[in-house]
């Protein structure tokens, strides 16, 4: 397979969708990608149950295989397990992304069946946790994530990266594992949303990221849970810092992947904010097929350097929202300039 063929490779519709419900959210952690939550506008602009159930139907007809609720907070929502229920009536594998403050056993109860999992936020052990989130609720989300767990639903947990977690990795294992999880994610922070404005006290520099990716290689030896890379990690990082995780994600925006958002508008991940389309009055499928749409899918403003590597086609380029400036416009911030595959 020529260089880039796979990074460009586009199927006919998404798998996968991200559904943001709704903007607004209990929360108002510093390294959120969501810039739009203070946004009353918007807020006030989200789609009703009929309009999400279009958007819905629209996806499943599309093809569309897996769905994500999300948000902001979407069991804020008060559809959240009905919009679950009907899109898992429509044949979607459903998950749902949640910080997990109002996960009770009624809402378990409605979703059980219906749901493949429910990824629950937990940013650490409890000073990590609640430093990060600028809340106190840690041991209220771990009763939450046992009521998850009691109502035989699976459950995942997400640790997003940041100057203020990532030290606590092995307690955070341990934790997670005696709570019964059933795969742990870790996710590198994105530039977008109150995480741009705050990235520099939060993002990990390249030293403390290659340490804390080597922690979790050596980590994964005794887990007994996947511990999974979900954020895109250039594989040039990985390969120069000899990091090797067997759960490791790419970015599938625009290729496999796209997000919608509360009103419908159709954008390639959550973290990006360039609305190519809007589901509550267009078909998918000639939102796909858009320029827009085909600019990313190709990579076309990726780094000529990223563009002629070798690893091209697996990586497709890192994180296409999460790219340096200047002479280093197109590059994953965590790029490694020098070619260290040959
Ligand atoms: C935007 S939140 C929405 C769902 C819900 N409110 C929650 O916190 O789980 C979805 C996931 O994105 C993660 N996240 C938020 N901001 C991020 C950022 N700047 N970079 C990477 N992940 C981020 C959160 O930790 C969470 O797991
Ligand atoms: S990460 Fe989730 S909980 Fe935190 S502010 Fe963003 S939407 Fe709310
Ligand atoms: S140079 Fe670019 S495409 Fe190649 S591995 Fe690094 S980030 Fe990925």
């Amino acid at each position: 397979m020529p260089v880039g063929e796979a990074a460009n490779a586009c199927k006919s519709s998404p798998q996968a969708a991200v559904f943001q419900i709704t903007y607004r959210c209990n929360y108002n952690c510093a390294f959120c990608l969501n810039e739009m939550r203070a946004d009353q506008t918007n807020n006030t602009r989200q789609a009703s149950f009929d309009g999400q159930k279009r958007i819905i139907t629209k996806l499943a007809v599309a093809g569309v295989k897996k769905l994500v609720i999300s948000g902001g907070e979407p069991m804020i929502d008060q559809h959240c397990a009905d919009i679950i229920i009907f899109a898992a009536a429509q044949g979607l594998q459903v998950s749902l992304q949640t910080n997990g403050f109002f996960i009770n056993d009624d809402f378990l109860w409605q979703v059980r069946g219906k749901i493949a999992f429910i990824q629950v936020s937990l940013e650490g052990t409890k000073a990590e946790h609640e430093l990060v989130t600028h809340t106190p609720h840690f041991d209220r989300i771990i009763t939450n994530m046992k009521k998850v767990i009691a109502a035989g639903i699976p459950l995942s947990t997400n640790f997003t990266i940041t100057k203020q977690n990532h030290r606590c990795l092995q307690d955070y294992i341990r934790l997670v594992h005696d709570l019964g999880v059933s795969f742990a994610n870790f996710t590198r922070l994105y530039h977008s949303g109150s995480a741009d404005n705050n990235r520099h006290s939060l993002e990990l520099s390249k030293e403390e990221m290659a340490c804390f990716l080597k922690d979790i290689e050596a980590a994964q030896r005794q887990a007994a849970i996947p511990l999974v890379l979900a954020g895109p990690m250039p594989l040039c990082f990985l390969a120069s810092h000899d990091v090797w995780l067997s759960h490791v994600n790419t970015c599938g925006a625009g290729k496999d992947e796209i997000n919608i958002q509360p009103n419908g508008g159709v954008t390639m991940c959550p973290s990006d904010h360039a609305v190519v389309g809007n589901l509550l009055h267009e078909s998918l499928e000639d939102i796909w097929n858009r320029q827009a749409f085909a600019r990313i899918r190709e990579r076309r403003d990726t780094h000529p350097d990223c563009k002629t590597c070798e690893l091209f086609s697996l990586c497709g380029g890192g994180c296409l929202v999460s790219h340096g400036k200047g002479a280093c416009k197109g590059c994953d911030v965590y790029m490694v300039r020098e070619r260290v595959i040959s």
